[in-house]
């Protein structure tokens, strides 16, 4: 890539979509900062890629908050940041337990919104927020009604920083991706998932989203 490297924070970036992106960025010559709650699986992306890494959880949203700003402190200066954060649960709604619908709340809405609203300030102009939230805002299946309605509430919440930020020049992404091979239903914290079409290429979808998110930044800069 021309120019100086896109300093983008992933955050997330210890699942499968989110070590798809660190390793995207490397190879596309950004310089990525990456966060996670696994501090194994941190300190071993961590190692393996020399990117500065910063322990997250959902439960501290104050702490989500502090990611960008501290991946801006540690890059010297932050021209975007991709959220990959995610966790499903599945069954008719009347059988979700408030606890399980909470749990979906805030690791699917309100860590990533935290994570943006801290980002707002200290990226660059011209820069990207960026969210995996999922084709299920479009077409929710029946037996993800809580997943869904946590998906839907970031990317409403997305369409709205946009036009805070668009100004600025700021590309708000609201990155719905089919469903892919990457595991993500097998880790769901309760029920089972619905019958799901063939899961896409993750490899394929990431490479899009990165170049996408990659090519406004170019655009930008001109
Ligand atoms: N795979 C799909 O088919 C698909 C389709 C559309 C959208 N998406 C979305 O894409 C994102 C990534 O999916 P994936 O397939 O890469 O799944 P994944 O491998 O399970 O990754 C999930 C990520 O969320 C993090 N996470 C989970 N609970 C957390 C918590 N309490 N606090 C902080 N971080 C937490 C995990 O952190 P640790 O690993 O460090 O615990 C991991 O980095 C999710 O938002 C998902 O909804 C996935």
């Amino acid at each position: 890539m021309d120019g100086e490297a896109p300093r983008v924070l992933v955050v997330g970036a210890t699942g499968e979509l989110g070590t798809h992106a660190v390793h995207g960025l490397l190879a596309r010559g950004a310089q990525p900062a990456v966060a996670g709650r696994d501090t194994a699986r941190l300190d071993a992306l961590a190692i393996r890629t020399g990117c500065p890494a910063f322990p997250i959880d959902a439960y501290d949203l104050d702490g989500c908050a502090r990611a960008a700003p501290r991946a801006a402190a540690a890059l010297g200066g932050l021209d975007g940041v991709l959220v990959a954060v995610g966790v499903p649960a599945f069954g008719s709604a009347d059988s979700v337990p408030d606890a399980v619908a909470e749990h979906l709340m805030t690791v699917n809405a309100l860590c990533p919104m935290a994570v943006l609203r801290g980002a707002v300030p200290v990226v660059r102009d011209g820069g990207f927020l960026a969210a995996i939230t999922g084709a299920i805002v479009e077409t929710p299946l029946m037996g993800t009604a809580d997943y869904a309605a946590a998906k839907s509430a970031l990317s409403v919440w997305l369409g709205v920083v946009s036009r805070e930020v668009r100004r600025r020049g700021v590309d708000v992404v609201d990155a719905r991706l089919p469903h892919m091979d990457t595991g993500f239903t097998t880790r769901a914290i309760a029920g089972s998932p619905p019958r799901l079409p063939a899961g896409a290429d993750p490899a394929t979808e990431m490479a899009a989203l990165l170049d996408r998110l990659l090519r406004h930044l170019a655009s930008a800069r001109r």
